[in-house]
């Protein structure tokens, strides 16, 4: 085995031991690289990195006959050591629904029409583009000067890489011809051109230096560059195709803002089109993926946008996506390959989740090895054996799946998989319950998965979102007794000054790392309620439930206080519970379950001693409804029932669906009964359509 001398001081180093150090660098270097560009998966510390090419330039400057011909020091600024700042965006960069057959997209504008309260045959124009495989960002102009270019980060909140963007020859630095909005953000797509692409590995090729795997990669690393040298010299393009904030905003349609956008001096997918009909739609979507290949750019699908902006501003948004587009999406790529082995995954919940192990196969440009099963069903009905050759399928960013067993090339004696009865991590048994598909680990709180997964489903970015805490991590920390429950990370810092050896030490941290990792812990200290509420890990409490209920009961204390008494299902808190309008008896019960365990509730108050939780923000806190519990009843003439729902929530109101003493508002339209009665039996006040439209302004 080769010698490490890894530990030894650059000054102290011989010759011999100087070039076998060199040679261990650049293979290190290359391999964090690749994971960093092929992968997108770095997987260790900037600093960590930062301090692999310091130690191989040190060694280099001492040695300089020694410098090799795929010397990292020849590559340099490959990788980000400093991060960039966080922008929140004035308004949250969506992300689209997917449609991926007719069926789909017929379902997508009958939704449509039905929250417009629109006949199915109405008339309705819909702009149709491709979807551009890239990463998309928003640019701010104000009194048409360029002065924030952002990335989407989660939606919310993004990075500050306006002087990476500055070096893009497609993004106007100034505004030109005349008409702009003193504020205008310009969203779109930034990709590298398929040609383009090629020369660019063809040139790191010759360079020694680490290949992208796909234009979307070079792409996304390029922009995330610390030095916007680097940047300027990677061939970068950009595609204008929406709209962030617009004040004043002159626009009325979809199809004519792109037409804005062009003479302002971006560019705009010249396949943009205006069609009126489904069919008309379809024809475009086979027609773009017949030339798919003939593009010079990756797409992975086309968009559907309703062009009416009054529309789609009555649509608004359902969760992260909007309700007036969506993506059709081409079908999956598929590839064959060797299952080498099932693993069995344990999840936050125990649920057991089978993973298929597969021999390396490339799939539509990326690398896969592994596939989801789903679960004991899914695997008995494709009897898929050990040792089977299978189809893998892989769409968009959707995990690998295994789509059928090629039979004819089953090997002999190849036998049925039997589905684990025992958690293979605790031992305790496995069951299947009443309708549930997954096999789940009956161990609980004794699962030390159940409790990893839990404990990084607390530290993911819809959740506390820090940095630095990934599996590894938190695994290392649950198995050292050092994080066992979410408080425990708050504790980290202070239980590291006594520990034996300190974090520092061990392998993969260093000083740098340990203080970043404390300084994320630290930022989390004040967290929005939803985002606590979604890190609890409860059944059924996603990011939207968690949001819904956040908005609902405004504060931590207030909800707690209401979950204590709705553990009595007689109670008003049951009750107002259950009738959150997109809450009901399946989510009540998961957060009884929850918090009918005193275990579960030492969690919540033992965090609740590190953080604060900021009160939720009313959607509109200057709207009269803001606050206000409204029911909606009857028929409605000018908007349908769903479009008065998210208007109300809009507005910063709660929906429910029955009327109680905590009722403010009940907004009655022909044919109402019983709740109306009820209404008038509390005193609750009651109104007609017309008024609440002029209430809510529109
Ligand atoms: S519209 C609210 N149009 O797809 C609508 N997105 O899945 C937001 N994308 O994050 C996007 N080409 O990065 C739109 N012509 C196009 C697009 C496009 C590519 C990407 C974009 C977005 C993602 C959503």
């Amino acid at each position: 085995m080769m010698k490490n001398f890894s530990k030894i001081p650059v000054n102290r180093l011989s010759a011999e031991e100087a070039a076998v150090e060199l040679e261990r660098l650049a293979a290190e270097i290359r391999k964090h690289d690749q994971l960093y560009y092929q992968k997108d998966a770095p997987v260790v510390a900037d600093a960590q990195y930062d301090a692999l090419r310091l130690r191989n330039e040190a060694i280099e400057k001492l040695f300089p006959g020694l410098v090799r011909a795929d010397s990292p020091g020849k590559n340099v600024g490959a990788a980000p050591s400093a991060k960039f700042t966080k922008v929140t965006h004035s308004q949250p960069m969506l992300s689209l629904g997917n449609a991926f057959s007719v069926a789909d997209v017929s379902d997508f504008l009958e939704r449509v029409r039905r929250f417009l309260g629109l006949s199915q045959d109405a008339p309705l124009a819909l702009t149709a583009e491709p979807k551009i495989d890239g990463l998309s960002a928003s640019l701010r102009y104000e009194g048409g000067e360029f002065v924030l270019g952002a990335t989407r980060g989660d939606g919310e909140v993004g990075e500050d890489i306006t002087r990476n963007l500055q070096t893009v020859g497609d993004i106007p630095k100034h505004l030109k011809g005349d008409g702009w909005p003193d504020v205008l953000e310009v969203r779109g797509e930034i990709y590298i051109a398929r040609p383009d692409f090629l020369a660019l590995n063809a040139r790191n090729r010759k360079e020694g230096k680490a290949l992208f795997a796909n234009p979307r990669n070079a792409a996304a690393g390029s922009v995330r560059q610390l030095d916007p040298a680097i940047t300027a010299s990677r061939p970068l393009r950009f595609f204008a195709y929406g709209w962030g904030e617009v004040s004043p905003n002159p626009f009325q349609e979809q199809m004519k803002a792109l037409e804005s956008f062009r003479r302002w001096g971006f560019r705009v997918n010249g396949k943009t089109k205006l069609f009126n009909e489904l069919n008309e739609l379809e024809k475009y979507y086979d027609n773009i993926e017949r030339i798919r290949a003939t593009l010079d750019y990756d797409i992975d699908g086309v968009v559907y946008k309703i062009n009416w902006l009054d529309y789609q501003a009555r649509l608004g948004q359902a969760g992260r996506s909007p309700r007036w587009a969506v993506a059709r999406k081409f079908p999956a790529e598929k590839a064959t390959t060797v299952l080498l082995d099932i693993d069995i995954q344990v999840g936050r919940t125990g649920a057991l989740t089978p993973v298929a192990k597969l021999k390396p196969v490339t799939v539509g440009g990326v690398v896969v090895s592994s596939a989801t099963l789903h679960n004991a069903d899914e695997i008995a009905r494709k009897d898929i054996r050990i040792g089977d050759t299978v189809v893998i399928q892989r769409a968009g960013d959707v995990i690998p799946q295994v789509v059928e067993v090629v039979l004819r090339q089953r090997p002999r004696g190849a036998q049925p998989y039997r589905f684990p009865t025992l958690c293979p991590v605790c031992k305790s048994s496995a069951v299947r319950e009443g309708d549930d598909v997954a096999v789940r680990c009956t161990g609980g709180l004794v699962c030390p998965a159940q409790r990893i997964e839990r404990l990084r489903h607390f530290v993911s970015r819809n959740a506390f979102d820090i940095e630095g805490l990934g599996k590894k991590q938190v695994q290392a920390f649950f198995e050292k007794g050092l994080v066992h429950s979410p408080a425990d990370i708050f504790k980290l810092e202070k239980m590291n000054r006594t520990l034996e050896p300190p974090i520092e030490e061990w392998e993969g941290w260093g000083e740098q790392s340990v203080k970043n990792l404390f300084a994320a812990v630290n930022q989390r200290r004040t967290i929005s309620f939803e985002r606590f509420l979604f890190a609890l890990g409860i059944r059924h409490v996603g990011d939207n439930n968690a949001a819904l209920l956040a908005r609902t009961y405004g504060t931590v204390e207030a909800f707690l206080a209401a979950i204590g008494e709705a553990v009595d299902m007689e109670t008003q808190a049951y009750g107002e519970l259950v009738n959150i309008d997109g809450i009901g008896p399946k989510v009540a019960e998961a957060l009884m379950d929850f918090f009918g365990e005193e275990h579960n509730r030492k969690v919540v108050d033992d965090l609740l001693g590190e953080v604060a939780v900021e009160p939720a923000k009313a959607v509109s806190s200057s709207s009269p409804v803001s606050g206000k519990t409204i029911v909606f009843t009857g028929t409605m003439e000018k908007m349908s029932r769903s479009e008065a729902k998210a208007l109300a929530e809009r507005l910063g109101a709660k929906v429910s669906g029955s009327v109680s003493a905590k009722t403010d508002l009940v907004v009655a339209g022909p044919g109402a009964g019983s709740k109306l009665k009820k209404a008038a039996g509390l005193g609750v006040e009651v109104i007609d359509e017309a008024a609440w439209l002029k209430l809510a302004g529109s």
